[in-house]
């Protein structure tokens, strides 16, 4: 099959960027474009990607290390990969995160240290009998102590509490942690997440809260933990959005709705699904029963356009609220590293920026041009 996609390896794309800048400069039209995401976007929030280890290949150290200034661990500050065993702790692959992180001038946001999925069962149970709710808050407490305390002064902030909502009529998701400690777990996550480390941003993260129904239960939610005083500093919208459906003005109105709460809003998971699937939302135990792989190879170049529109569209709404936005990260640094390629159902994915030749896809001008854009269009 013919390769009809415009994509340049990023040495090349970087020349190509400095010599359209010099013609268009030169010919006296619109501001060059800068050569990295964060450069473009320094002065509206910092740009991260969700990263599973810091053992890259040296395109993607490239690739990371040009466009993004914070990173996200993928997995490996998660509970059940931190704790999988009451009692032993694993630092190691987030310590050389972090590391990697400092070398570079970048910051790293701590992904996530309550969340009801991939959370060993032990936790929740004692010599085969559930956990008293004395245990479970005891675990709670230690493995959060322990872990944030263990990064502490490290790392720019925290996913402390990862979708806790209900999908459906109820308020909480009916997770282990709601039925044995009840309401309470998600306040008492947080204050023992300050205690180990007061210096950190502490966010809730979730998806689809961006939409009215769950966005009314995310406010519910805040309004109970600051009428408590209970200290949570952002909320992230994770963003796992399909092509021709990005939620815009929920979006927006959920952004004005949380910064009214005195909250910083990150987008944390950000990924524009090409592939149909038929579900909203990110529910990672949820799963689809089809074969259909459409992109086995290649975008169809009409679709990547599409993406590159929908992701500026997406950007240029971001910008107009960057004084509410602390970041935009993305999961996963290029299109062979997205968790899209297995969920809900094995298909291959084209999600971000770069391709799995680490080549740059059309989204990635359409971006860096949004804020010169805007800029011209302040000027005039
Ligand atoms: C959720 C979680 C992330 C990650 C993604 C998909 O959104 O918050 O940690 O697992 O699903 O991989």
């Amino acid at each position: 099959m013919k390769n009809n996609r415009i994509a340049f390896g990023p040495a090349v794309t970087f020349l190509i960027i400095i010599a359209a800048n010099t013609f268009f400069s030169q010919a006296g039209f619109a501001d060059p474009l800068p050569l990295s995401l964060k450069d473009a976007y320094e002065k509206h929030f910092a740009i991260g990607a969700a990263i599973g280890s810091s053992n890259l290949a040296d395109a993607e150290r490239k690739v990371l290390f040009q466009h993004f200034s914070t990173i996200t661990p993928e997995n490996c500050m998660k509970p059940g990969s931190v704790q999988p065993v009451e009692g032993e702790f694993h630092f190691s692959p987030g310590d050389a995160l972090v590391q990697m992180a400092k070398d570079h001038g970048m910051t790293v946001n701590g992904h996530t240290l309550v969340w009801h999925s991939k959370c060993p069962e032990w936790y929740f149970s004692d010599g085969g009998q559930p956990a008293s709710r004395d245990l479970l808050l005891k675990r709670l407490r230690e493995h959060i102590s322990r872990t944030a305390g263990h990064f502490k002064g490290q790392l720019a902030s925290w996913d402390v509490v990862n979708e806790a909502l209900d999908d459906g009529q109820d308020y909480l998701r009916n997770s282990k942690w709601l039925q044995i400690l009840g309401e309470d777990y998600i306040g008492e996550a947080f204050l023992e997440a300050h205690k180990a480390d007061p210096e950190a941003a502490l966010y809730y993260n979730d998806y689809s809260i961006e939409y009215p129904t769950k966005r009314a239960k995310a406010l519910k939610l805040i309004k109970g933990l600051k009428e408590r005083n209970i200290p949570i500093h952002g909320i992230g919208i994770q963003g796992h959005w399909i092509l021709d459906k990005i939620p815009f003005k929920d979006l927006e109105e959920t952004i004005l709705s949380f910064h009214a709460e005195g909250l910083k809003v990150a987008i944390t998971e950000l990924d524009l699904d090409v592939v149909h699937r038929k579900m909203n939302g990110a529910d990672i135990n949820a799963i689809e029963d089809s074969s259909a792989d459409p992109y086995p190879r290649d975008l169809p170049i009409e679709i990547q356009k599409k993406q590159a529109e929908q992701y500026a569209q997406l950007f240029a709404l971001l910008s107009k609220h960057s004084n509410k936005i602390s970041r935009v990260t993305f999961w996963g640094l290029h299109d062979g590293k997205s968790w899209l390629n297995s969920w809900p159902r094995k298909r291959t994915n084209h999600a971000l920026f770069w391709d799995r030749a680490l080549k740059p896809k059309l989204a990635l001008p359409a971006v860096l041009r949004v804020p010169v854009e805007n800029a011209s269009k302040i000027c005039n």
